[in-house]
């Protein structure tokens, strides 16, 4: 599998990620009212907008609210609506179900395990309903037969 160094971001640019996470923050806050009774609709507004709660964010909604920190990430940690991850940029499924298991799934999702590229996320599903094409992939929500995980490969990482 390959791995990227985490590259920080300068400080500079963190300073106003952060402002700007702070501000969204404070336009949910106000829409939603400055009480703890708002928090997980604050945090799902905000999880609507940014597509996760980053720490910074989370942060800035204890600060908000004046609760403490590990009340709100309590929150946000119990329901799995909320993600504390930001989302991959592409998703890739492969179909476990008894049809494409037969033709090659698994094998199929084990070359993906070893080869996918940073930024895919593998997920696996049930059937959905495209048996005749199996093994079948959803490329982000898209179905794929076989030939095109060959066209998919050198964008996914995958030899
Ligand atoms: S078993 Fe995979 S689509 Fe039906």
């Amino acid at each position: 599998m390959h791995r990227r160094a985490q590259v920080s971001p300068p400080l500079h640019l963190e300073s106003a990620v952060n402002s700007a996470v702070t501000a969204s923050v404070e336009r949910c806050i106000a829409r939603h009212g400055r009480c703890p009774e708002a928090l997980i609709e604050i945090l799902h507004a905000l999880q609507h907008q940014h597509g996760w709660l980053s720490p910074p964010a989370l942060a800035a909604v204890s600060r908000g609210l004046a609760l403490p920190l590990s009340r709100v990430q309590g929150v946000a940690s119990f329901y799995h609506l909320f993600a504390l991850q930001p989302p991959p940029r592409h998703r890739i499924a492969v179909c476990l179900g008894t049809a494409c298991f037969v033709r090659g799934a698994s094998a199929l999702q084990q070359r993906l395990v070893q080869d996918l590229a940073p930024g895919w996320q593998l997920e696996q599903l049930s059937c959905v309903g495209a048996c005749a094409q199996g093994p079948v992939l959803l490329v982000d929500g898209q179905i794929a037969g076989l030939a095109a995980m060959e066209l998919l490969a050198p964008a996914a990482g995958v030899s």
